[in-house]
């Protein structure tokens, strides 16, 4: 038990049900969460898949705590996260980081690239002033592939897969111990995908952070993830190792998912041949 990540047991999350919300008085309630068990270890990366709607993206949510749950308890780092005010997360906010698809509207328009990346390193006291904040921007957007001139762009300057590689920097800055993407490469390039996954890996692979991939694509899930948790009407209906869950799929909804997605006989190693470098224009 000690030596988990995040733990969260018999999960539960109902929001209001807008679309049902009659004239007068509140709307009904929407189970969206319904019981959910999960365990990420340290330095682990788990794939969470399951078909649209099946309540990814609000797990997600809900364990890092920007949802409170309405029932169930999340422990992170050891510290029982389930009811903490905001002011008592944020500390923890550091610690555990998330990375939307659409990371367009993630970056303020207004703030150039190295400003919004050298926000953190002011905000949480780690940087002595903003001449440090900037230099430690620079080192993040190395990190990430990026040439330094990116610092003076602005999001709308940059390609899907460039705003793609600043939130993974944005998300990394203060050393989490665990990284959430949200199906990050939807809408970019195959090529993209692969340069921007192998990012992911190798950030992983140097920082030790654990990685929770939320994504579509079983052949991306499969070369990237240990683990991997099938969820359907927001319950996990299985979870296992990778291998076994893919070649062995225990829940018949499970077979349903890797048949209906066509999974292409992909070579595991794909991804070790890919080179994470930006071209640079
Ligand atoms: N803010 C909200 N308020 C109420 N219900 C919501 C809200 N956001 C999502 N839902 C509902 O919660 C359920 C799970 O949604 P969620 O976005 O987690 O699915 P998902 O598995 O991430 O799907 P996708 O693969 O399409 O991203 C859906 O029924 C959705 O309609
Ligand atoms: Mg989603």
């Amino acid at each position: 038990m000690g030596t988990r990540l995040l733990d969260a047991t018999g999960l539960r999350l109902a929001l209001p049900d807008q679309g049902r919300k009659p004239a007068f008085g509140r709307a009904p309630l929407l189970e969206i969460l319904k019981g959910v068990e999960l365990a990420v270890l340290p330095g682990e990366t788990v794939g969470l898949v399951g078909e649209s709607g099946s309540g990814k993206s609000m797990l997600a949510r809900t364990l890092l705590r920007l949802y409170r749950p309405t029932a169930g308890r999340i422990t992170f780092e050891g510290r029982d996260i389930t009811n903490l005010e905001e002011a008592e997360l944020r500390p923890l906010r550091a610690r555990m980081q998330i990375i939307f698809q659409d990371s367009q509207s993630a970056l303020n328009p207004r703030l150039s690239i190295g400003t919004a990346l050298a926000e953190p390193f002011l905000s949480y006291g780690r940087a002595t002033g903003s001449r440090e904040a900037l230099r430690l921007a620079a080192g993040l957007l190395e990190r990430v592939g990026l040439a330094p001139q990116m610092a003076g762009r602005y999001p709308h300057q940059l390609s899907g897969g460039q705003r793609q590689r600043v939130g993974i920097a944005r998300a990394i800055a203060l050393n989490p111990a665990l990284v959430v993407a949200d199906e990050i490469v939807s809408g970019l390039d195959v090529s993209v995908q692969a340069q921007i996954l192998e990012l992911l890996r190798s950030l992983k692979a140097e920082t030790g952070m654990a990685l929770v991939l939320i994504s579509h694509d079983l052949s991306v899930v499969r070369a990237l993830c240990e683990r991997v948790v099938v969820m359907q009407h927001g319950r996990v209906v299985e979870t296992g190792r990778s291998q076994d869950v893919f070649e062995r799929p225990d829940h018949p909804y499970t077979r349903k998912l890797l048949r209906a997605i066509p999974l292409p006989e992909v070579d595991p190693e794909w991804i070790d041949n890919v080179d994470i470098e930006e071209e640079t224009p």
